[in-house]
């Protein structure tokens, strides 16, 4: 059950960890990405960062908007349908899946990983993309305004990080706002997975031993949290929201919940399912396998 938290003033908050609830509220009408601010003054600061995800020309990054804006449905069936080039796209991605490879098996890497997996989410877009420390520490930033309490939420807004992480990213994403959605906060899923993929590689003979899609399965990680907002008060199942309460679906909880599902960690199915929900899973099988033929040439 979820747990809901209300105090006058400050916060209207229900976070929710069970994967039946998390799906019947992700479904529920009433429920709302763009967050109206109200509830406290914990539910206006979220609402304050999202916001930064508009652009001065009004377009918005697709993982914040509403569910039922006919842009945002359009855009994710055209990128899902691009998306499902699987075998073309990873093949243009080849140089960065076995650079990913030779990492989780144990190599040295030359660069930050995040920067490959960056450059390789990148390209599955325009096939020139160009990572660099720069950009990936631009995702980093905003991935950090995201989850940062006030006092570095201030300083990272003060000290013109945030503008300037912004500017960049979209930049570099040529104003498609799904790359830029995917190269500074969809690809932190993908070097957390390419870490634990590191190491399982590691542990005793687990390289030559398990095949890709059950390390997929044992390394994919779903985003921590995604955010929502009950416009009206009702009652979801057995959870009663009242109007303009914040909702936290604690998306990767549930999902370890229901690990060998993977369907979860991507929402598939579901209005919002991530239009990378079938190419995800393929990539990273590659690195995996990239990382075992490594292993069998240094035998
Ligand atoms: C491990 C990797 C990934 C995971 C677990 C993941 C998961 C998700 C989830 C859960 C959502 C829904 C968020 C919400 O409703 O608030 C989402 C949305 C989205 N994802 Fe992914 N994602 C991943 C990688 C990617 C990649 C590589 C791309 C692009 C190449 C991508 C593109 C998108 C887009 C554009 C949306 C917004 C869909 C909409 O219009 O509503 N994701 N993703």
């Amino acid at each position: 059950m979820a747990l809901v938290i209300s105090i006058p003033g400050l916060v209207r908050l229900a976070i929710v960890r069970d994967p039946d609830e998390l799906l019947r509220v992700n479904d529920a009408g009433t429920v709302t990405r763009p967050l109206s601010g109200r509830g406290g003054l914990f539910n206006r600061s979220v609402a304050a960062k999202l916001a930064a995800f508009r652009t001065a020309d009004g377009d918005i990054w697709p993982a914040f908007r509403d569910r039922h804006d006919p842009l945002r449905a359009a855009h994710q069936t055209k990128l899902e349908t691009t998306l499902s080039n699987v075998e073309a796209l990873l093949e243009r991605i080849a140089p960065e899946i076995a650079e990913l490879g030779d990492y989780v098996g144990g190599g040295h890497a030359h660069r930050n990983m995040g920067v490959v997996v960056q450059q390789a989410v990148g390209r599955l877009f325009c096939a020139n993309y160009v990572a660099s420390e720069e950009s990936y520490e631009a995702a980093r930033t905003l991935q950090a305004w995201l989850s940062a309490w006030p006092l570095r939420a201030c300083w990272i807004k003060c000290s013109g990080a945030l503008k300037a992480s912004l500017d960049r990213i979209e930049t570099a994403s040529q104003r498609d706002m799904a790359c830029a959605h995917a190269t500074a906060l969809a690809l932190e899923n993908l070097v957390k997975s390419t870490e634990l993929m590191r190491e399982l590689a590691l542990h005793g003979d687990n390289l030559a031993k398990i095949e890709p899609p059950e390390a997929v399965i044992r390394t994919l990680r779903a985003p921590a949290r995604v955010v929502r907002e009950a416009r009206d008060g009702d009652f979801i199942g057995l959870l009663r929201l009242r109007s303009r309460t914040l909702i936290l679906l604690a998306l990767e909880d549930a999902h370890q919940r229901h690990a060998r599902n993977l369907g979860l960690a991507f929402f598939a199915g579901a209005w919002n399912q991530c239009p990378a929900h079938g190419l995800v899973p393929a990539l990273l099988g590659k690195v995996w396998e990239a990382a075992k033929i490594r292993a069998e040439r240094r035998a």
